[in-house]
């Protein structure tokens, strides 16, 4: 899959749920209304879906939410993944986390075939991490990611950077990552869904962020690619690497490889858009997948060139939807 704009369509992100058992303020609204289940694709159609992407070109598959965990039934989804991996179909089935279900399931993730997996932490204060999550239990998401250590899954850490927030725990998550042998990936605050907050107030560059942490820790420029947005950095004093994701202050859509579909079978060719196309029922329509290839063609010959984020104060988000539909 070629793009208009000659990127290569190589990356799937598959949201499974929009539902989420915390309340991060910059992901949702304290409020949400959650789709009906009737609304929702079976786990069958989504790995239909996801066995489409495959056969087009896609090479990794990222399963997201919402809470991806909190789906019933999801792990089977990561083992029917996971075949293809060990097939050869696919490079790479990897998940986004909160952390919650980690427990419960880092063992059964490992055996499926995933290798690594990305769990949001912005913080190490408990109080902070009630703070952000609106419920969440810090201890819980710990226990979650010593479980995917133990079953020997490599962690990244993705930390939002928030102003006034977690502003002065950025060294403190450098260096716990770095004891754990886990990666750490900061990023920028992006405008998607009413929040009721100015995300103004909370918005830090992370041009600022790195250079408040090259005062502690010696930085190196890194050329190590997972296929997301993140550019590296490899710390010396700890061995870890730490990723900048900035949407806001560098744009790195000339080089994306991604669409991302929901659990409606919705397909959002670019996360800063609001163009979106139905896959649902061209698959419906037919138990062969000649309509559902046809629309995931069409979808892919309008994808947009990148998204156009600001932040600035009384602006409304550069779209609608929360961040919680797509999983990010
Ligand atoms: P890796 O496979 O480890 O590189 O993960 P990833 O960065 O692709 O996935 P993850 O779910 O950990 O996402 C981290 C952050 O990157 C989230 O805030 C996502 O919203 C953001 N992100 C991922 N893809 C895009 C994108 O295409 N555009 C923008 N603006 N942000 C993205
Ligand atoms: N801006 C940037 N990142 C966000 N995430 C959720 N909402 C936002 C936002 N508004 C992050 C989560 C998770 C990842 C998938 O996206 O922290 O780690
Ligand atoms: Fe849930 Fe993740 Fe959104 Fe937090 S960022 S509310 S954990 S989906």
């Amino acid at each position: 899959m070629i793009d208009p704009f000659g990127r290569r369509i190589s990356y799937l992100r598959v949201s499974v749920t929009d539902r989420c058992d915390l309340r991060c303020v910059y992901c949702m609204a304290e409020d949400m209304s959650f789709l009906p289940k009737a609304e929702v694709l079976s786990l069958e159609e989504l790995e239909r879906l996801c066995g489409a992407f495959v056969r087009k070109g896609v090479r990794k598959i990222r399963l997201t939410g919402g809470e991806p965990l909190v789906r019933r039934g999801v792990m089977g989804l990561v083992g029917g993944l996971g075949a293809l991996v060990k097939a050869g179909a696919l490079d790479e089935v990897t998940l986004t986390t909160n952390g919650t279900q980690l427990a419960k399931h880092a063992e059964g993730l490992a055996a499926a075939g995933m290798r690594r997996i990305n769990v949001s932490l912005d913080t190490l204060d408990a109080g902070t991490f009630t703070g952000i999550t609106r419920w969440g239990r810090l201890e819980q998401v710990l226990d979650g990611i010593m479980a995917a250590k133990t079953a020997g899954l490599a962690v990244k850490v993705n930390m939002v950077a928030m102003k006034g927030v977690n502003e002065h725990q950025f060294d403190r998550m450098v260096e716990w990552c770095g004891g754990h042998g886990f990666d750490l990936c900061l990023i920028e605050t992006m405008p998607l869904g009413e929040i009721r907050a100015d995300r103004t107030d909370q918005y830090l560059p992370l041009s600022q962020v790195r250079a408040g942490l090259e005062r502690r820790w010696t930085l190196a420029d890194n050329d190590y690619r997972t296929g997301g947005p993140a550019r590296y950095v490899t710390v010396a004093e700890t061995g870890r690497r730490i990723g900048f994701i900035t949407p806001m202050t560098h744009n790195f859509c000339e080089s994306c490889n991604r669409v991302r579909v929901t659990c409606t079978g919705t397909l959002f060719m670019c996360l800063g858009h609001e163009d979106a196309v139905d896959l649902r029922t061209p698959m419906r329509a037919s138990e062969g997948d000649h309509l559902l290839d046809a629309a995931i063609d069409a979808a892919i010959a309008r994808k947009p060139q990148g998204h156009d984020f600001v932040i600035g104060r009384g602006l409304a988000p550069a779209v609608s939807r929360h961040m919680s539909v797509t999983g990010g």
